[in-house]
């Protein structure tokens, strides 16, 4: 934590998000940035102290400027740290004979199906030692940050066996120590059914609830718990079981919902009360209506639709109902490899219907929601976490029509500048 106070001033733009704390936003407030021009914000203790015009900020601190770090955001964007809801971060290997597989005509499922795809992640992930997965991990988590990532949350589910998935969480947990990049655990031993128990998923279930969930749960590795709700991978009755399993040692449920076909994954999402449902390519409009209802949140991951050739989920009709939409990489070897927010942003505004407003409420303050941080981080308010991106770009507008290019100019994490 920097001793120093840190002074951003003079922002062409300056999105607070203020007053989104408590819950995620929703319908027209998506578009509500809550922008201040020639904005200043005050650092220090790793919190915002301070957020106001440059002129009333100058004048608060006058005493204490020769005492504090200066950063000039004179015709730039400062935003707060960008949240990534939804990321398979710890894994080794990669699948760049499966994506030319794909671009020949064969399908994510049957890649799937005759072994590759999570599978082979899964073999390549048990044979890493715990050091080299950290590695490869970290150079990915890098990455993040310099695309002006501050929280990201990541997920188990290569492992598959109780050793690995401890493993993977171990990782994380060593990253969110490590890195200045802060990571939120999610639990999902239900990313697929391993060719041990492929005679007899059930079993697999049964060790998922009986086994990992309670050994997950006891050692305090992981928040969350997701399940990969898919034809062909766990059913909405098994999926049920793992979150309710989750829910009794209280792991929150998140879900991968109506990603290739329509499954009832938004409707089971709703049910249970699940902090998020994610991908919902297929969401059935009755799904839609039931997580409006329900406050479930869309993690909506146009990165991974665009990278499988696949029409993405229609987030302006979610927004349009009601449901409190983020963005996400989804980061994974198979379906979205990638670890750029500011690329997911865009895709959201072309693909999906959404403003560059409604895009940075998603990439932000609903992110946050999403990983249950809405109170610590994804606004510029003062008592949160200092955390805040400046972009080379004099207007959030820009950000998102200067598409394909990383803008993001410096990363300031906990108060602490970590990209310059
Ligand atoms: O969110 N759909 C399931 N899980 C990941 C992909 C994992 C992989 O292919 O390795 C996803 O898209
Ligand atoms: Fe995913």
């Amino acid at each position: 934590m920097s001793k120093k106070p840190t002074f951003i001033r003079n922002a062409s733009q300056l999105v607070t998000l203020a007053g989104s704390s408590n819950a995620p936003l929703t319908g027209e407030k998506m578009n509500q940035l809550h922008i201040i021009e020639n904005g200043s914000v005050w650092l220090e203790d790793g919190l915002i102290q301070y957020v106001g015009k440059d002129e009333e900020a100058a004048e608060r601190y006058k005493e204490r400027l020769a005492d504090a770090e200066i950063i000039d955001a004179a015709g730039k964007l400062v935003t707060p740290g960008l949240v990534d809801p939804h990321t398979h971060l710890v894994y080794a290997g990669s699948r760049e004979n499966e994506f030319n597989m794909r671009l020949q005509g064969a399908t994510y499922m049957e890649i799937m199906n005759s072994g590759g795809g999570i599978h082979a992640t899964t073999s390549a992930t048990r044979e890493a030692s715990h050091e080299a997965l950290f590695e490869e991990s970290r150079k990915r988590l890098d990455q993040f940050l310099l695309h002006g990532v501050t929280t990201a949350e990541a997920k188990s589910g290569y492992g598959l066996t109780i050793e690995n998935e401890i493993k993977q969480l171990e990782v994380a947990g060593q990253l969110h120590e490590q890195h200045p990049v802060d990571i939120v655990r999610t639990f999902m031993g239900a990313h697929a059914v391993p060719s041990e128990y492929k005679s007899n998923p059930d079993a697999f279930v049964g060790m998922i609830i009986q086994e990992m969930i309670p050994e997950v749960a006891r050692r305090n590795l992981a928040e969350f718990n997701d399940v990969f709700c898919e034809r062909g991978v766990f059913t909405p009755e098994q999926a049920k079981r793992i979150l309710e399993a989750g829910l009794k040692h209280g792991l929150l449920p998140k879900i991968h919902a109506d990603e290739i076909e329509p499954y009832e994954g938004a409707e089971l999402a709703a049910a249970i009360g699940a902090v998020s449902a994610d991908h919902l390519l297929r969401a059935s409009d009755k799904g839609i209506e039931m997580m409006a209802e329900a406050g479930v949140i869309a993690v909506l991951l146009p990165g991974t639709a665009f990278f499988l050739m696949a029409e993405s989920a229609n987030g302006r009709k979610m927004i349009d109902a009601g449901v409190p939409v983020a963005l996400s990489t989804d980061c994974n070897p198979g379906s979205s490899p990638t670890v750029s927010m500011p690329l997911i942003m865009n895709l959201g505004c072309l693909k999906m219907g959404m403003t560059p407003a409604e895009v940075l409420t998603a990439a932000t303050i609903n992110a946050a929601h999403a990983i249950k941080r809405g109170k610590e981080i994804g606004s510029l308010e003062k008592g949160k976490k200092a955390d805040i991106v400046i972009f080379d770009v004099p207007n959030y507008m820009q950000l998102q029509y200067r598409y394909g290019v990383n803008h993001a100019h410096t990363v300031i994490k906990d108060g602490v500048v970590v990209v310059d």
